[in-house]
């Protein structure tokens, strides 16, 4: 049976589903940060685009969580759900479909799937013996574990023995399979330093691994067997799937998988890697279906060097950082700050300081120094300058010229701190060229068509360097945009309309004179001194 009908316009991108053990961290809000970038990217380079994000609800952690609330887990989750969407709101994350693991087209998704990968031969009984790490909701080998048999992720955990009959999946199966989907696939698995992890850890050979519980009653029941309780992990991989599916359609795979399936993209963190790089793809086989393109996993945020969580209780709250510097300011410096792919540490004196510097200073310094100038040198309008006429050497133009290509190919690497730098440095040479050129003494020379020269040449930068950042800060770019001129709001962008489309915005020299100017406001206030809470 051919399940997928997918077009080549189409891009589905997900997050991972985020367990609701407790309310949502900056951890959590990172990978849909980084997801919403790239959703945003994408449509503006006019392809349809569904961005997937949800709730992973099933298994011990959560009904553990729930009960020393003395909560029905389904209540519990069902409060802790509006924090995940509240806080996506307050992020200005555009997402298309929230996905939560309990709802009850998930499970008749998940029943199609067991029932294929079952018919398939590749599940069968068996003992599981092993150190489970319920944070994880993972097994671990005796050898990754540390003193006082703590998980290595959850390092203030022990891990629990388990010793029960389970059902299995046959991974060792997949070996070959998977090892020769990677080398015809090179670019499944990234950054490189995942992909050799990977190729490590499948290279000393693949266990089956148990996709059942006993004495677990939170999670949907095995089908075959009642008794047993299927793997949460078994189980939250399939939202994916379910989310897939328009919101009347009904839930069978054919439905599901008929226009976005296979994924473009599944952005997670390292420590999910194996689920989405061995497991899924395997799971995937079995039941005979198309394979997901790239799974990315970047970094971990770290405070204090150590890695932030809810486990660990040293979270940095997302809710208050907005509130004190607004959605773009927190979007951006994780962007920028962290290379995406490796860890990074979070410090608020350094995030002010990198903000006022690129933000106050660099980007909104220039736009209004350069309006400004226009009022006070020109006519108040963009000068009437065709941009052809401009030599490619002018120091700006001649980089702006390659720049929406060179951001481009950042963006979709996922490279999105190399984005901002190459923007920055367009922003930081038309500072420059402003300091170097003084059109205040070329006016006061009589110079009029070269100061309209260069101040066409620093507006069509700032406008430049604006659309270029518009997925990772859409509302201070809104604000540029309209103050050059463009009743043109980045946030309005929807699957069928592209307010402002990459093919003609990303080029150097859209600026006209028909362009009418507004008022100079400042786009990002200074952030004086460290507020604390
Ligand atoms: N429920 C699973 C995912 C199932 S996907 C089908 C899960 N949930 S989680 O809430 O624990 O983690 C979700 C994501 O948040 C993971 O990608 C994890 O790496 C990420 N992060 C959690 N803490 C993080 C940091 N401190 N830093 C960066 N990302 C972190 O795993």
């Amino acid at each position: 049976m051919n399940l997928v009908n997918k077009t080549s316009k189409t891009f589905a991108l997900t997050t991972p589903l985020y367990y609701v053990n407790d309310v949502p961290h900056i951890g959590s809000a990172y990978t849909t940060m980084a997801a919403d970038v790239v959703a945003r990217f994408q449509r503006s380079l006019g392809h349809q685009v569904l961005l997937v994000t949800g709730t992973d609800e099933h298994g011990q952690k959560i009904q553990r969580s729930a009960a020393s609330l003395e909560k029905p887990p389904q209540e519990f989750c069902d409060q802790i759900v509006p924090s995940f969407i509240n806080l996506w709101e307050v992020l200005n994350i555009q997402y298309d479909r929230f996905s939560r693991t309990t709802a009850l087209n998930h499970y008749a998704i998940v029943k199609e799937f067991f029932q294929r990968v079952w018919e398939n031969g590749d599940i069968y009984q068996g003992q599981q013996k092993g150190w489970y790490c319920v944070s994880c909701e993972e097994f671990k080998e005796e050898r990754e574990l540390l003193d006082g048999k703590r998980c290595p992720i959850h390092t203030s955990k022990e891990v629990e023995w388990r010793d029960e009959q389970n059902y299995f999946f046959r991974l060792s199966k997949y070996q070959t399979k998977l090892e020769e989907f990677y080398q015809s696939s090179p670019d499944f698995i990234q950054p490189p330093s995942r992909r050799n992890e990977v190729l490590n850890f499948v290279g000393q050979g693949l266990q089956d691994f148990s996709i059942s519980r006993v004495n677990l009653d939170w999670g949907f029941p095995v089908s075959v067997d009642p008794k047993h309780t299927l793997y949460v992990w078994f189980d939250a991989l399939l939202g994916y799937v379910t989310a897939l599916l328009e919101p009347d359609a009904e839930a069978t795979l054919a439905n599901a998988l008929e226009k976005w399936w296979p994924i473009n993209l599944h952005l997670i963190g390292k420590d999910i890697l194996r689920f989405h790089a061995v497991y899924w793809p395997a799971m995937l086989m079995s039941a005979g279906l198309p394979l997901p393109e790239r799974v990315f996993g970047h970094g971990f945020l770290t405070k204090d060097g150590q890695k932030m969580g809810k486990t660990l209780g040293n979270t940095l709250d997302p809710i208050s950082l907005v509130q004190r510097y607004g959605s773009d300011a927190v979007r951006y410096y994780f962007l920028k700050e962290i290379e995406f792919g490796k860890d990074g540490d979070f410090n608020e004196t350094r995030f002010i300081n990198v903000l006022n510097a690129d933000l106050a200073n660099d980007l909104g310094n220039l736009l209004n120094r350069t309006l400004n100038m226009v009022k006070k040198y020109s006519t108040g309008k963009v000068p009437s300058i065709d941009p052809e006429a401009i030599p490619n050497e002018n120091a700006l133009k001649a980089i702006g010229l390659g720049l929406g290509e060179q951001v481009k190919q950042a963006y979709t690497a996922l490279a999105f701190n190399e984005a901002c730098h190459s923007v920055l440095s367009l922003v930081q040479a038309s500072n420059k060229f402003i300091d170097e050129q003084a059109p205040w003494s070329l006016y006061k020379q009589g110079k009029q068509e070269e100061v309209e020269v260069v101040l066409y040449t620093v507006l069509e930068s700032v406008r430049l360097a604006a659309y270029l950042l518009s997925p990772i800060i859409p509302n201070i770019s809104s604000d540029i945009y309209q103050q050059l001129g463009w009743g043109i709001n980045f946030n309005d962008q929807t699957e069928t309309s592209i307010v402002a489309p990459f093919s003609t915005h990303a080029i150097w020299g859209l600026l006209s004179d028909k362009q009418q100017l507004g008022t100079p406001q400042p786009i990002f206030k200074r952030i004086d001194t460290l507020k604390n809470d």
